[in-house]
C-alpha cells in the first residue's frame, strides 16, 4: 500500500494515478478523508498534516509515502511514519531549497523539510520541481471576468512543470529501485514568460486573452490579502530580486520516466475543461 498526502491537489493526485497506472494500490489521504474526486481504486483515508498522530490509521500497513513539504511538525510525521513500517518516502520540495537560503520564509520550510527526510533514517528521494502549469487554475476568476489576464511577474522567463511529470517522478521513485537517497530537481520543457502562457491558454481555448503586465506595487498588495507577507517577500526575492532562476530546462524528468515532459500546451489542453467552469 502507498500513501499519497495532499491527493485531491495539484500534485497530490498525479501522484495517485501515476501510481494506479502502475497497478499499485493507493491510499489517498486529505483533511475531510472525503473520496470525492478522487480517481476510482484509490481509498480515501483522514489524517492532519500538522497532527502526525492523526496518520496512524492512514500510515498502517503502508510501505511507501508521498509526503507535502512544510508542515508544523515535519519530523513527527516522518517519525510516524518509520514507526508504522514504512520503508521509503518520497518527499515533495521545491526548487529554492537549492539555494539554502534561510531568511527567505519558502526556502526555508523547504529546506527545513528537506532536513526531517535525511535525518528520519528512512529511505528517501526529494523532489524539487519548478512552479507548477497548473498555477495558472489561479487566473480563473479574472477569465470569468473577461478576456484581460493582468499578472505579475511580466519579465520572469520559468520552465513551469505539468504536476502529471511530478506525479510520473514520483511513483517511479515509490516503486522502483535506484531512487534512494536522490535529490530530483524538475523542469518542464520550455521557458515561458507570462504572456506566452497567456497566449497558450488562449490558443488552446480558442479564444484571445489578452495579458497585461500588473505593476510590483499593485502585485504586493493583492498577494499580501491573500498570504502572510513573510511568503510574499519571498515571492518578490524570487522573482523581483532575481534570487530563484527557474528559466533553466533539466533533464530530470527524462531521466527518470524515459519521457520528455509535458509542455504548458499539453497541460493546457488537458485541463481545458477547468477553465470551463
Ligand atoms: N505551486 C507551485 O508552483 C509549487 C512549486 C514547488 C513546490 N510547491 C509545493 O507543492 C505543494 C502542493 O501544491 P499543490 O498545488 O498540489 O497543493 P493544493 O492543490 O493546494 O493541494 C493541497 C492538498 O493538501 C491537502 N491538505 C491541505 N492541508 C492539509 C492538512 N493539514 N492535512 C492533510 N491534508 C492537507 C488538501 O486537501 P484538503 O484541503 O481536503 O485537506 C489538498 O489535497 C505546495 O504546498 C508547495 O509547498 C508548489
Amino acid at each position: 500500500m502507498y500513501l499519497v498526502t495532499g491527493a485531491t491537489g495539484n500534485v497530490g493526485r498525479e501522484v495517485v494515478r501515476a501510481l494506479l497506472d502502475r497497478g499499485a494500490p493507493v491510499r489517498a489521504l486529505t483533511r475531510t478523508g472525503d473520496a470525492a474526486g478522487l480517481p476510482k481504486g484509490a481509498e480515501a483515508v483522514a489524517g492532519d498534516l500538522n497532527d502526525p498522530a492523526s496518520l496512524a490509521p492512514a500510515l498502517a500497513g503502508v510501505r511507501g509515502v508521498f509526503f507535502l513539504p512544510g508542515y508544523a511538525d515535519m519530523p513527527g510525521l516522518l517519525a510516524a511514519a518509520k514507526g508504522a513500517g514504512v520503508e521509503r518516502v518520497v518527499q515533495l520540495s521545491g526548487r529554492s531549497a537549492a539555494t539554502g537560503d534561510m531568511t527567505n520564509a519558502v526556502t526555508a520550510y523547504m529546506v527545513r523539510t528537506e532536513e526531517a527526510v535525511r535525518a528520519a533514517g528512512l529511505p528517501w528521494t526529494i523532489i524539487r520541481p519548478s512552479a507548477f502549469d497548473a498555477n495558472a487554475l489561479r487566473w480563473l476568476p479574472q477569465l470569468r471576468a473577461g478576456d484581460v489576464l493582468r499578472l505579475p511577474f511580466a519579465g520572469v522567463p520559468i520552465a513551469s512543470i505539468d504536476p502529471y511529470d511530478i506525479g510520473e517522478v514520483a511513483a517511479v521513485a515509490l516503486l522502483a529501485d535506484g531512487h534512494d537517497g536522490r535529490v530530483y530537481d524538475l523542469s518542464g520543457p520550455e521557458p515561458l514568460l507570462p504572456a506566452d502562457q497567456v497566449r497558450i491558454l488562449g490558443e488552446t481555448l480558442g479564444c484571445e486573452l489578452r495579458f497585461e503586465a500588473q505593476p510590483d506595487a499593485e502585485a504586493r498588495a493583492e498577494m499580501e490579502a491573500a498570504m502572510p507577507k513573510e511568503y510574499v517577500d519571498a515571492f518578490f526575492r524570487f522573482y523581483v530580486d532575481g534570487d530563484l532562476d527557474e528559466s533553466p530546462v533539466l533533464p530530470t524528468v527524462r531521466e527518470v520516466t524515459g519521457r520528455d515532459p509535458r509542455t504548458f500546451a499539453q497541460w493546457a489542453r488537458a485541463h481545458a475543461g477547468d477553465f470551463a467552469s
